[in-house]
């Protein structure tokens, strides 16, 4: 059965008195439901990492993540972080290849196959974000973008390791804007993702693996879309700096 995931993109948000109170928040809101079967995932900037590692340590389903890593591994590499610096400050995830990142920084599918290395190298499950732009969706080719996207950063990878990955479909033009993918939208393409990965991988690798939908997710849409079968959670930005606006999202299945 695969993974329920609701992932907290903080994006640069937050200094350190905000982020010990929004996490501590989120914590006192998440941990009496030990029942809850969704798997909870903080994403804060690096700064926050060792703090909210100790406010969150010991709390069943919520677990640290980083908003992106280096496709190094060490070295002289002036404001990089690497995936094995996030694993030792208590991160089991790494989002990689937001379309923030790809379009700010420039990365590119092959430097992001260099990324999901390092992540899988260093026990880091990756969140590998794909999406297209609106003009795109205006011309109909979105699939085959997105198609693309996998293609080129994760068909080198084997089985075992593919397993590893979460996917999070996150159409550009729904980010921050507050024009979220209707339901049937999100389900379309999250169906054709796993379609796309069974080409290659196989019907039951790729069922068992979670798909998530990022883009305007908030609590009066999440049900919907989270209803969808192939809608297995959600990559949040805005609303995971609201502590109940998150806890809700997280509550919608
Ligand atoms: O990574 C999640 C983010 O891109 C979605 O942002 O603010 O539309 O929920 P937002």
């Amino acid at each position: 059965m695969r993974k329920k995931i609701v992932a907290g993109n903080w994006k640069m948000n937050c200094v350190q008195e905000e982020g010990q109170k929004l996490t501590s928040e989120i914590v006192n809101m998440i941990r009496d439901e030990p029942s809850m079967d969704v798997t909870v995932v903080l994403n804060p900037p690096f700064v926050h990492l060792h703090g909210v590692n100790k406010l969150i340590s010991g709390v069943k389903n919520i677990h640290l993540g980083g908003q992106n890593c280096s496709d190094k591994a060490s070295g002289a590499f002036t404001g990089e972080i690497s995936a094995e610096m996030l694993a030792s400050f208590g991160a089991g995830y790494v989002i990689i290849g937001h379309s923030e990142r790809r379009e700010y920084f420039q990365e590119t599918n092959a430097l992001l196959t260099e990324k999901t290395k390092q992540a899988l190298a260093n026990k880091l499950v990756p969140i590998f974000c794909c999406g297209e732009p609106l003009e795109i969706r205006e011309a109909n080719t979105h699939e085959s973008y997105v198609k693309n996207q996998l293609t080129e950063s994760l068909f080198g990878f084997s089985e075992d390791e593919i397993k590893n990955i979460v996917i999070a479909y996150e159409p550009i033009w729904a980010i921050g804007t507050g024009k979220t993918a209707s339901a049937e939208q999100a389900q379309e393409m999250h169906a054709a993702i796993r379609k796309h990965l069974a080409s290659k991988y196989g019907e039951s690798v790729a069922n068992e693996i979670s798909i998530l939908y990022g883009g305007s997710c908030k609590p009066d849409n999440a049900k919907e879309i989270f209803s969808k079968p192939d809608v297995d959670g959600g990559l949040i930005g805005g609303a995971s700096l609201k502590s109940r606006d998150f806890v809700d999202i997280v509550k919608s299945f």
